[in-house]
Formats: structure tokens, C-alpha cells, sequence
């Protein structure tokens, strides 16, 4: 389970400006070396860890994608080991971190900005002309500067409109949502998406609410209807994350995303993706399984099984450090997961 919302949301520096809230990128080196299929980064040698000092960069051409720029911690490094003719293209559905992008991109030409969701990756680079990449990451779930901003909806620890949206300038809210659908519609989803075991007792309480304007009176009524609280976890947190989830179709975003990582990536290219929860984390190990074994599992009950196109290759899943988790206790639920695409043509195998 993702716990990120039971941490205090008050920790940290909050600025008046909500551009410049931080976000701490978690598994930065190890994620930023997978994609740029390296064992290691360089030793930074300046105070300033991002140092675009030529010295410390590996220099690297090509083109690669950041799927979830959030407030670029993992597009800086990127972008401090790539080459001058190198190109980074960022994603984020998130109106503020599109707004950051944008401030970077005009600073560094090699930036091209997309905001939308990482599941419109094929269309996105084939609308800037490009059909294929070398490097694709994306860093799932939601940003530190989202959840201290409590007018966004996603901490139940502060108030503000029950939104949850991470692109804000479309779709329906958690809010609205809540208005026109049924108690059983609403269980299934804090059930699948929150794996909360009490999801029909919470979705009538939350249905017999007047209004869903505050996301501190929603949290209050989850705690009421929730029967039994787990120690130092707040009793709204799979509720919520079940929400935010449905309302954002995650799950089936980070499904289409890993389908077409599969024509978008060359041959050698890397795969990193970070998830923080089973419910992603799951399905990201079960992608890289079945593209990666070359075989169709024994229990499909044919009497010869063909063999499956191997499109991945050293499929690897790394933890944050000690030093990382104590650092940072977000990190704690952390897995990246990597693996390198293999030369098997996808329209060709798409033929056969
Ligand atoms: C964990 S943060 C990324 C932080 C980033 N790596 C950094 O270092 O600042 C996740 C970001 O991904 C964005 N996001 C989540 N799902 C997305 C999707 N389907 N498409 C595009 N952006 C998405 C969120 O809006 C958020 O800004």
C-alpha cells in the first residue's frame, strides 16, 4: 500500500510560492543510470549534485522520455549527463509541474514539454516526429508538492475541495464523482483501488454525506465508519488512495504507457519505471515477465506452446538504500523496476 498521505504533509519548507514546493526524488541515481543504460552515474563533484559540470556528465546522445517530471528532479540529473544534441521529452498531467517544465524548457533547448498523460506517449512523440526513443522512465503516483497543497484534495490531514485531479484542467473531481454514483459502484473502487476490506460500511457513510466540499469532513466520516484502525495509519488512507486512483485512471494509464514502451523503445533502449504501491508495482512485474520469458506459461493447456516474442531483456527491481529510506520515509514503498529492450521487431512479430 501506498502510505505516502499518513506522513504529515506540514513536514518540510512550505514557500509561499507553489512553483518553487519541493519535491524529493526518490531512487534518483539508480533510476537516471537505468535509463541511460549505465551501471553508475559519475561521482558529482561540486556541492550542487545536479552540477551540469561536463566533466562529471557521460555525454550522452540520443532522445529520452520522462514521463512524470513532477518538479524535474529526475529530468535535471537526465539532463546534466546527456550531450548538447541530446533530446528530453517531459510528460506530467499536472497543470503546476507543466508550468515548472516549461520555465526549464526555456532555459534548455534540449527540453521539448507534453502536458498530458503518459498513456498518449505514441501519438505525443509521433505529433513532434518522433517514432522511436532510448530511454523511458516514469516515476508513478503522485508529488510531494501535490499532497502540501491541501486545495488539491489529496491529504486528508489538510482541508480543501474533495478534487484529487492531477490534471485540474479537465475531467471530473472526486467531488462530483461522489455526487451521482451508487453505494455499490463506490465499494468496488475503494475495494479494488484502496484494497480496503471495509469498503461497503465506508461507501455508505460516505454516501449518506450532504455535500462533499471538504476533504477533512470526508476523512472524518471515513474514520467514524471505519471499524478498526491500523496503528499509525489514519483510517481514510486506502480510501483516499482508492479515489485518486479511480478518478485519474491510474492503473490503466501505467498499462497503456508499458504497451507502448514496447514499438517506442529501440533496440538497447532502457525501461525504469518507479512505483510506490503493489497495485503498480504488480502489474509492471507481470508486463516485464510475460515480455520477457519468451515463453507462454505452462498452465495456458496447449499442447505445444508457441514461443512468445522476448521483447525485454535482465528485467531487475532495486529498493531505495537505508541511507535513502532514513533520508527520506517516503521512499520506504519504493521499487524501480528496469530491463532493456531486446532487438525483436514489434511489427514484425506482429505479422507472425
Ligand atoms: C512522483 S511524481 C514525479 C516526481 C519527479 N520524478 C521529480 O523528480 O520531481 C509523479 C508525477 O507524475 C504525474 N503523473 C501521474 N500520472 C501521470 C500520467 N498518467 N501522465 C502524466 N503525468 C502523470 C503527476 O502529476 C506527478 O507530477
Amino acid at each position: 500500500m501506498e502510505d505516502i498521505s499518513v506522513q504529515d504533509p506540514n513536514q518540510g519548507d512550505k514557500v509561499s510560492d507553489e512553483l518553487s514546493f519541493v519535491h524529493d526524488a526518490v531512487l534518483l541515481q539508480e533510476a537516471v543510470a537505468a535509463v541511460l543504460g549505465v551501471n553508475a552515474l559519475p561521482k558529482q563533484t561540486g556541492s550542487d549534485e545536479q552540477s551540469s559540470d561536463r566533466q562529471n556528465s557521460l555525454q550522452i546522445s540520443g532522445i529520452y522520455v520522462d514521463a512524470t517530471f513532477g518538479r524535474g528532479g529526475h529530468s535535471r540529473l537526465l539532463l546534466s549527463q546527456l550531450a548538447d544534441d541530446a533530446t528530453l521529452i517531459v510528460f506530467d498531467k499536472d497543470p503546476t509541474a507543466i508550468a515548472v517544465a516549461r520555465e526549464l524548457a526555456t532555459t534548455d533547448s534540449r527540453v521539448k514539454v507534453v502536458h498530458d498523460s503518459f498513456a498518449t506517449l505514441t501519438d505525443s512523440l509521433a505529433a513532434m516526429g518522433i517514432m522511436q526513443v532510448d530511454g523511458l522512465m516514469a516515476d508513478l503516483g503522485i508529488s510531494s508538492p501535490q499532497i502540501d497543497d491541501g486545495s488539491r484534495g489529496f491529504s486528508f490531514m489538510r482541508d480543501g475541495a474533495v478534487d484529487m485531479r492531477m490534471d485540474t484542467s479537465r475531467g471530473q473531481s472526486v467531488a462530483e464523482w461522489l455526487e451521482k454514483v451508487d453505494d455499490e459502484t463506490l465499494a468496488n473502487v475503494l475495494y479494488e483501488f484502496g484494497e480496503e476490506r471495509h469498503s461497503r460500511r465506508i461507501a455508505r457513510a460516505i454516501k449518506q454525506m450532504e455535500s462533499y466540499k471538504s476533504t477533512l469532513e470526508l476523512a472524518e466520516v471515513i474514520k467514524v465508519a471505519h471499524p478498526n484502525w491500523q496503528r499509525g495509519k489514519h483510517p481514510a488512507t486506502q480510501s483516499f488512495q482508492a479515489m485518486r486512483i479511480f478518478i485519474n485512471n491510474e492503473l490503466g494509464d501505467v498499462d497503456d504507457f508499458l504497451e507502448q514502451s514496447i514499438p517506442i523503445l529501440k533496440s538497447g533502449g532502457q525501461l525504469a519505471v518507479i512505483s510506490f504501491h503493489s497495485l503498480e508495482d504488480r502489474r509492471i512485474k507481470q508486463f516485464l515477465q510475460r515480455h520477457s520469458k519468451g515463453q507462454y506459461p505452462e498452465d495456458e493447456n496447449l499442447p505445444m506452446p508457441p514461443n512468445r516474442p522476448r521483447y525485454f531483456s535482465k528485467p531487475k527491481r532495486v529498493g531505495p538504500s537505508k541511507a535513502e529510506v532514513s533520508h527520506n520515509p517516503r521512499s520506504r514503498s519504493a521499487w524501480l523496476r528496469l530491463a532493456t529492450r531486446t532487438d525483436t521487431d514489434y511489427q514484425q512479430t506482429l505479422k507472425q
